[in-house]
């Protein structure tokens, strides 16, 4: 491998690559972080191809390999993040359960003080976000889950830094040196007045005396916020910090900590109840057959399924709830992988800084597995999920599809994503649009689908309920014969329908049934799958 080529994928510019380090696998790394970067935004190949350094070929193979994992979507040319890669963050997330444990109380303190409220973790010098309880305001900036900020111009880092040894004091001191304007972290404004170290120094001092610290627009004019730590039952050490944001046209730093200090205070210390009293994690099912999985595809892909990328991703998704913590023993058995391959591939990572050494020869996901996509990928909403699914079946049925939610009465149905074909004779109804519920195939699977409670249900929906599709034949237009199946998220309720709409003299009802319903049922499997992924620590917009 050429020198350079080394360079271009170490973290920092820095730390020499050791030499059992994965380098597919860094280049995967490589590759998602660059993605990430674009914000979610499509790259094409050959941007990626410079900003990554590397051969043409060896980035096509790259992504044919993601691709395949689910990780990214290629749409001709253009490269972009899939909620798939999702499932790298939420092992994280699930496996801190501090998201799952302390969400719905900082959701709660959002709604009584209809302000924004986040939850963060510190990330060596800075700090990351693990939960977002956001208030839409005219006057208002907000993070995503997994955005990093510098720890100085936050409220939250002077609480971690509390914490914090001598060589973390270092590295920061050293980061803030090489990187005077905040480059390096691409959600913040640059730093326009360098402020004194000593000022970050003092503001650390004062949090481990009061138990709180405040941001008074160090991010940027108008951001203040005010934060207290929740501590570990068990250590009592800082686990996360709770913050409120607000902005100062409703909220001054000193306003801020009066008003909202002692509500803030008061949630901080049910949530450590709620740490204290939490009942032991529940290990999910053990991912299986993941090295099968990667065998098989190397099988069909052949030269362009690189299985080291492949084989290495599935070691970070061995962790999980119950499973914050595993020896390298645990995780071979965990991928199926060899354990001289889950070997370097865990050398790999704690190189690129996605794993650390944990107590007991165990090995733990550190908060900066979620910068491999999560943060633009937190605000996919449902008919982006759908799309390209969508698309891709009115490619195979050559008929149009369509994604629809109800209306708040339920009086209608309202298209939020469409594909069609190039058919003269289509269903054309634009994206927005809405319709009568009872008369559409749409309409049926979703009214259908609500909770019992919510009306009683006619002859026609339970008909529609007990085979899980809905028919309708030119009830509503002459000539127009559409199916629809209903998309249900994680927890089983009905969240929209999708539709195939086609000219009746092209396919009978029976066919209709046979040969487009199976194929409207994958399409609505594949996108409940990716909701299901997408929806686990973050809202997933219906609309
Ligand atoms: C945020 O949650 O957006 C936030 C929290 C603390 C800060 C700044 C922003 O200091």
């Amino acid at each position: 491998m050429p020198a350079n080529t080394t360079n271009a994928v170490a973290p920092d510019g820095a730390a020499t690559v050791p030499d059992e380090a994965v380098a597919p696998l860094l280049r995967g790394i490589a590759v998602l972080r660059r993605l990430t970067e674009a914000d979610g935004g499509a790259l094409s190949l050959s941007a990626l191809e410079k900003a990554t350094g590397l051969a043409r070929s060896t980035v096509d193979r790259l992504i044919a390999t993601l691709a395949r994992v689910g990780y990214v979507r290629l749409d001709g040319r253009d490269v972009s993040l899939a909620p798939r890669l999702m499932e790298l963050g939420n092992a994280y997330l699930a496996a801190l359960r501090l998201p799952g444990l302390l969400a719905a109380r900082a959701d709660a303190l959002a709604d009584e003080l209809d302000e924004s409220v986040s939850l963060a973790v510190g990330d060596r010098d800075g700090i990351r976000f693990i939960h977002q309880a956001t208030r839409r305001r005219a006057m208002s900036l907000s993070f995503r889950i997994g955005d990093l900020l510098p720890a100085e111009r936050t409220a939250p880092g002077p609480l971690f830094a509390t914490e914090w040894t001598p060589d973390d004091w270092q590295r920061w001191r050293r980061r803030r040196a090489a990187d005077p304007e905040d480059r390096g972290f691409s959600h913040v404004p640059p730093r326009e007045h360098g402020t004194p170290d000593e000022d970050f120094e003092r503001r650390t001092e004062r949090a481990a005396g009061e138990g709180w610290a405040l941001d008074d627009q160090l991010i940027e004019p108008g951001l203040v916020a005010v934060s207290v730590p929740v501590r570990d039952p068990g250590t009592g050490r800082v686990a996360c910090v709770a913050s409120v944001v607000s902005h100062t046209s409703r909220h001054t730093a000193p306003d801020l900590r009066a008003a909202l200090l002692p509500r803030l205070r008061a949630a901080v210390a049910a949530m450590e109840d709620d740490l204290r009293t939490a009942p032991p994690a529940e290990p999910g099912p053990q991912p299986s057959g993941l090295a099968t999985w990667t065998g098989a595809s190397k099988q069909e892909l052949g030269r362009e399924f690189v299985e080291s990328l492949a084989r290495g991703l599935t070691v970070l998704t061995a962790f999980g709830e119950g499973r914050p913590a595993l020896t390298l023993t645990e995780v071979a058995k965990a991928t199926g992988l060899a354990r001289a391959t889950a070997r370097r591939a865990l050398i790999t990572y704690e190189h690129a800084g996605l794993v650390a050494p944990a107590p007991d020869r165990a090995f733990a996901l550190t908060p900066r597995v979620l910068s491999l996509g999560f943060p633009p990928l937190s605000r996919t909403s449902l008919p982006e999920i759908a799309q390209p699914h969508l698309t891709a079946l009115a490619g195979r049925v050559h008929e149009s599809a369509a994604l629809a939610v109800l209306s708040e009465t339920g009086e209608e149905i309202q298209y939020t994503a469409r594909a069609s074909t190039g058919r003269v004779l289509s269903a054309r109804v634009t994206v927005g649009a809405r319709l009568p519920a009872y008369a559409t195939a749409l309409g049926r699977v979703l009214l259908a689908g609500r909770p019992d409670g919510a009306g009683t249900p006619s002859d026609v929906l339970r008909e529609v309920r007990a085979r899980g599709h809905a028919l309708v034949d030119e009830e509503l237009e002459a000539g127009l014969r559409a199916v629809a199946v209903p998309v249900r998220d994680r927890t089983g309720r009905v969240v929209a329908a999708v539709n195939v709409a086609m000219h009746a003299a092209r396919w009978t009802a029976e066919e209709c049934v046979t040969r487009i319903l199976p194929e409207l049922r994958r399409t609505a499997d594949l996108i409940e799958t990716e909701l299901r992924v997408a929806g686990r620590f973050c809202r997933v917009p219906a609309v």
